[in-house]
């Protein structure tokens, strides 16, 4: 068996408008888990059509194909799958207190350090892929004022540079591998014992209106329970449009 036949694609560009475009675009002639990461994006994409501004050659950005539909249909709770993968990657580097932000952020120390972006492909009625991107702040270490959420990066985290090459690598084995074992995966444990927003007071908004209650776990369908006043409000990440914790 070689490589390629382990590893379906992996594609690297200089500079691109963004990897979650380009594999939107192209998505009919690749591959399922074909991954594109990119040193610089023109125009990178954040969640509720924010910006994602990263400087160049500094941090991974990256998208990867799902066209299994298997997995397709399991949209709902990959982004959750895909913060515990990112969860195992940094605490390889023996970084602690790795926690994840219900819906799709991952959090040190209460500081943003990765996003995911998950949106669906539809043929007609029916969803037919996915792409989901990811950026993780490797080495950069000063950041735009103003960001809505602190951030940090592997570098100001562990004060040292990390060889990008190689954390690019074992980012796209790691990921894939974790891909193919989804089914003998508990990444549901994994998301709860580090769930950032349990046990905190958090506004959100349910049905237009604001509430306040206490955040509790993530539930098999990505909901997450919110305490208020002895009733359990699950919430989904469509349904609630901030959440902030205090
Ligand atoms: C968020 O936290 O808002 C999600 C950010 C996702 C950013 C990544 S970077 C690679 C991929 N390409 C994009 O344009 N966006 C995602």
């Amino acid at each position: 068996m070689n490589l390629l036949s382990l590893f379906p694609l992996s594609l690297r560009f200089k500079t691109i408008d963004s990897t979650q475009n380009f594999l939107k675009r192209n998505y009919k002639k690749l591959n399922n888990f074909t991954f594109v990461f990119s040193d610089y994006q023109r125009e990178g994409k954040g969640r509720h059509g924010r910006k994602w501004i990263s400087a160049s050659s500094a941090n991974l950005l990256f998208s990867f194909l799902i066209k299994d539909i298997k997995l397709v249909k399991r949209f709902d709770t990959l982004s959750i799958f895909v913060a515990t993968i990112i969860k195992e990657l940094l605490t390889s580097f023996e970084i602690e207190n790795v926690q994840i932000k219900w819906p799709n952020d991952v959090y040190i120390n209460s500081k943003k350090v990765a996003g995911i972006l998950l949106e669906g492909i539809n043929e007609g009625n029916e969803l037919s892929a996915l792409v989901i991107g990811i950026g993780l702040n490797v080495n950069q270490d000063t950041f735009e004022d103003g960001l809505r959420i602190s951030p940090t990066s592997l570098k100001l985290e562990l004060n040292k540079d990390i060889n990008i090459k190689q954390l690019r690598k074992k980012t796209y084995k790691l990921f894939y591998k974790k891909l193919k074992n989804i089914d003998s995966i508990d990444y549901l444990k994994i998301a709860n014992e580090s769930n950032y927003l349990k046990d905190k007071r958090v506004t959100f908004e349910y049905n237009g209106k604001e509430m306040t209650g206490v955040a509790r776990n993530i539930n098999p369908d990505n909901s997450l329970s919110i305490e208020k006043d002895g009733e359990i409000f699950n919430v989904k990440s469509g349904e609630v449009n901030s959440i902030k914790a205090s």
